[in-house]
């Protein structure tokens, strides 16, 4: 895709200077205390905001946190802890945390060679339908948009769209540019067999997806309750499982287009089973067509394990979205370290995204064995499906002058 990249104004001397709005998307986790849980996204963002700094130019960078309610601040919304985190990452001077600005959309107090936190930008009123009146005003504030947002880039919004339609340059930051290349080096032209692992608790949720991957990959790996539907759809029981019944013939669409193409869609042979959904449940391990009424099912079992890690070693390229069992419990966690395991241990390149991934990469510290993990949730699922995301398209737009 044809997009004004910011390494590439840098290497023109173009932002010197100049004051520079980064939208990142530092939507990181927060425990009750509000103290944040997991900063992989906030240390993705740091390349776009060094960069800027390095090159002289005046830095604001903002992001949403949640999903606030527009012109109401709540202390719980407020971007503080996020702006502390990118200081200490950042160091000195900002090693008590980034400035934070509030009230901004008028105006921003910001020097050359200095960064500051706008604060979270969906608490200004008109974001989320991409206001025109304000997307104008933010403009204003700059010279040059940056659209880091990688996170964010399917959401067409007041900083993640409107604004790059009105600044006098809109480009994309290192982030947003490196999560494209990767995708699209996963599904253009992929190294064979290319295996997709999409678990989650709901094929409504991910149909398109599974829609979409059906007719491109060698292997299709279902896991949690979508994995339930496909068994339901393959004439087994699942007990009290999770599992959606209206959705068996979309199910066996997904498994008749796989079909059609010599691809297969592994149902599980062996599942884990409790009673209760509970991290102390007791865990017994099934044939699949033992399941009774009265079980749960809350991972794969050790056979069907070895079975999908074998596919998994063998790939050229994989795709990672969704662990395939109750892996925060952990008698019923070995279903998704076996695929974590795997994915580690094969040569192919692999790819992997969305919140529950991440944290199970983080879990079996796997880190360094995938080939690219995306910071992007729901906006990975659309790339995935083939969708041009609205921030990229207006910033193709942009750079067609
Ligand atoms: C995410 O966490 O997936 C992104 O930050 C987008 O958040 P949203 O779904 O609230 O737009």
């Amino acid at each position: 895709m044809n997009i004004l990249r910011l390494d590439q104004l840098i290497a023109q001397g173009k932002l010197a200077g100049q004051r520079v709005f980064i939208r990142a998307d530092l939507n990181v986790p927060q425990d009750d205390a509000g103290r944040i849980t997991e900063d992989t996204r906030i240390r993705a963002s740091l390349p776009a905001i060094r960069m800027a700094l390095a090159a002289g130019a005046a830095v604001m960078v903002t992001s949403h946190l949640g999903r606030p309610t527009e012109g109401q601040f709540k202390a719980a919304d407020s971007l503080a802890p996020v702006a502390l985190r990118l200081g200490e990452l950042l160091g000195h001077p900002y090693e008590n945390g980034v400035p934070l600005v509030s009230g901004w959309v008028d105006g921003v107090n910001v020097q050359p060679g200095q960064v500051v936190m706008l604060e979270n930008c969906r608490l200004n009123q008109g974001e989320k339908k991409n206001d025109e009146a304000l997307a104008r005003k933010m403009a204003a504030l700059c010279d040059i948009y940056v659209n880091d947002a990688f996170g964010t880039a399917h959401r067409a919004e007041g900083t993640t769209y409107g604004i790059a339609q009105f600044a006098p340059i809109a480009c994309a930051g290192p982030l947003l540019s490196a999560e494209i290349d990767a995708i699209s080096q996963a599904l253009s032209a992929p190294k064979r067999p290319l295996v997709a692992i999409v678990a989650g608790s709901k094929v409504s949720s991910k149909l398109t997806i599974l829609n979409a991957l059906s007719a491109k990959v060698d292997g299709l790996i279902v896991g949690g309750g979508i994995a339930n539907t496909f068994m339901l759809a393959a004439g087994l029981k699942v007990g009290k499982s999770l599992a959606e019944p209206d959705l068996l013939d979309a199910a066996r669409a997904v498994i008749a287009a796989m079909a059609g193409r010599g691809a297969a869609v592994p149902i599980p042979v062996d599942v884990v089973c409790a009673k209760r959904f509970a991290a102390d449940a007791e865990a017994t391990v099934k044939a699949a067509s033992d399941v009774d009424d009265d079980d749960l099912i809350l991972d794969i079992g050790p056979q069907t394990s070895a079975l999908l890690a074998e596919q998994i070693k063998s790939a050229g390229t994989i795709v990672w979205n969704g662990p395939v069992g109750v892996f925060e419990f952990e008698a019923f966690s070995h279903g998704t370290e076996a695929i974590a395991r795997a994915i580690a241990a094969s040569p192919a390149f692999s790819i992997a995204g969305g919140g529950d991934t991440l944290a199970a990469i983080a879990k079996y510290g796997i880190e360094r064995d995938v080939g690219y993990i995306s910071t992007g949730g729901g906006a990975f699922l659309e790339v995935l499906e083939g969708k041009t995301l609205p921030a990229f398209e207006i910033l193709a737009r942009r750079a067609q002058g």
